[in-house]
C-alpha cells in the first residue's frame, strides 16, 4: 500500500486552476484501492503571508469545502488541518537541527519571496522545514506536487537523509510525483491562472459574480461577424478544458463560421461551468452555510492523523534520547 500525502495552503479560495490542476487529479489518485491518502490544509504555512483570523478561517473552510464538494472520501482517507496536529511543529524543531542554513538561504522560493514581499519573516525562511515535517511525520511514500514545489521535496529528502545518517535509519524518504501532462489552466488575462496575478475564475461564487469574472476574459477586438480563431482565444482555451468532444467541435465551428461574438462564447462558458459543477456548487454552498459540519470532518481526520503522527514522533524522540 502506498501512502500519498499532499497539502494545500489556505492562502485563498481555490480557483479553477487549483481545482483542475491539483484537487481533481489528487482525488483521482486517492481512489485506487491500494492507496491511502492524507490530504491536509496547510494553515500554518499560510500564516507566513496572512495575519487576519477571519480570512484564515474563511480560507480554511473554503479549501476544505472544495475538497469535500469534489468528492474526497474522508472515510477511506485522512483529511485534516495542519494546525490540529501539534506534533508537526515539534518535529519541525527537531528537523531544524538537522537542516543546513545555506540550503534554506539558497532556496528559490525563499529568494523569490524575500525579493517581492514587504514582510520577510523567519516563517518564510523555515517554510521548507515545516513542509518536511508535514511529510516525514506520516511516513509518506508519494507526494504529488506542482513543479514549483519540487525543490521543497528535494530538501525534505535531504533533511531526512541527514537525520538517518546521523541517528540511524528512522525516517521514510518520500518520492515526488509531478504529472508531466499536468494542465496549466489559463487565467482571464491568458497568463497562468494564479491568486498572485488576480486573474482567477472562482467557480464557487454566485452566478452574477462568476459572470463578471467570465465577461472580463481578455479577447482580441474582432467584431461579431468576423471569423475567429479558437486556438488563440482565451475563452475557448478554458472552455476546451471543461467541455466534452461534441461541445468542443460545435464551439470550434461557431468560431470559424463567423456571426458568433466573444460575448456569446463567454455566455456559453458561463452556462457550461454552472451546469458542469452544479452538484459541486450545491455541496459547497451547503457546507459553507454549516461550517460546524466541516469542523466535524476536520476533527475526525485529525484524530486519525494524530495516531500516525504521535507514533512517528515517538520513534524520532527515542533516537534522540528526548
Ligand atoms: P496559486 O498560483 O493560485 O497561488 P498555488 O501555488 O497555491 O496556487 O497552487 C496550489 C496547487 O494548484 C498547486 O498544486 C499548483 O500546481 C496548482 N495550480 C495552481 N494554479 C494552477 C493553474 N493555473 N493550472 C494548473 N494547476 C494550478
Ligand atoms: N508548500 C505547498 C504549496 O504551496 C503546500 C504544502 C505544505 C505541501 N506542506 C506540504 C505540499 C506537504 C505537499 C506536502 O503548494
Amino acid at each position: 500500500m502506498a501512502r500519498i500525502l499532499t497539502g494545500i495552503q489556505s492562502s485563498g479560495v481555490p480557483h479553477l486552476g487549483n481545482i483542475l490542476g491539483a484537487i481533481q487529479p489528487a482525488i483521482k489518485l486517492s481512489k485506487f484501492d491500494d492507496n491511502e491518502s492524507l490530504f491536509f490544509i496547510a494553515d500554518l504555512h499560510s500564516l507566513t503571508t496572512i495575519k487576519n483570523s477571519e480570512i484564515i478561517k474563511h480560507n480554511t473552510f473554503a479549501t476544505a469545502a472544495t475538497w469535500l464538494a469534489f468528492g474526497f472520501n474522508t472515510d477511506k482517507n485522512i483529511f485534516y488541518r495542519q494546525s490540529d496536529i501539534p506534533e508537526v511543529t515539534e518535529l519541525m524543531w527537531i528537523l531544524n537541527c538537522f537542516t543546513q542554513y545555506p540550503m534554506l538561504a539558497n532556496a528559490h522560493s525563499f529568494k523569490d519571496k524575500s525579493n517581492n514581499l514587504a514582510d520577510v519573516n523567519s516563517g518564510l525562511f523555515n517554510y521548507p522545514v515545516l513542509m518536511a515535517a508535514d511529510i516525514l511525520l506520516y511516513d509518506a511514500d508519494i507526494v504529488p506536487v506542482g513543479k514549483d514545489q519540487l525543490q521543497h521535496l528535494e530538501m525534505t529528502r535531504d533533511i531526512a537523509g541527514s537525520f538517518n545518517h546521523q541517528m540511524g535509519d528512522t525516517l521514510t524518504l518520500p518520492k515526488s510525483k509531478v504529472s508531466e501532462n499536468m494542465m496549466i489552466v489559463p487565467g482571464i488575462d491568458g497568463k497562468k491562472m494564479s491568486k498572485s496575478y488576480n486573474n482567477t475564475i472562482n467557480i464557487f461564487t454566485e452566478k452574477k459574480l462568476l459572470k463578471k469574472q467570465i465577461m472580463s476574459i481578455v479577447t482580441d477586438s474582432l467584431g461579431l461577424e468576423d471569423v475567429k480563431n479558437p486556438s488563440t482565444c482565451n475563452v475557448f482555451k478554458i472552455f476546451k478544458l471543461l467541455a466534452n468532444e461534441g461541445q468542443i467541435k460545435e464551439m470550434e465551428n461557431k468560431y470559424m463560421r463567423g456571426g458568433f461574438g466573444y460575448g456569446h462564447a463567454k455566455n456559453e462558458l458561463l452556462e457550461l461551468i454552472i451546469e458542469k459543477f452544479s452538484k459541486e456548487r450545491e455541496i459547497y454552498f451547503e457546507l459553507m452555510s454549516k461550517p460546524e459540519k466541516i469542523e466535524q470532518k476536520l476533527k475526525e481526520g485529525s484524530e486519525k492523523a494524530r495516531k500516525i503522527a504521535s507514533s512517528v514522533l515517538l520513534r524520532v524522540k527515542n533516537k534522540l534520547g528526548i
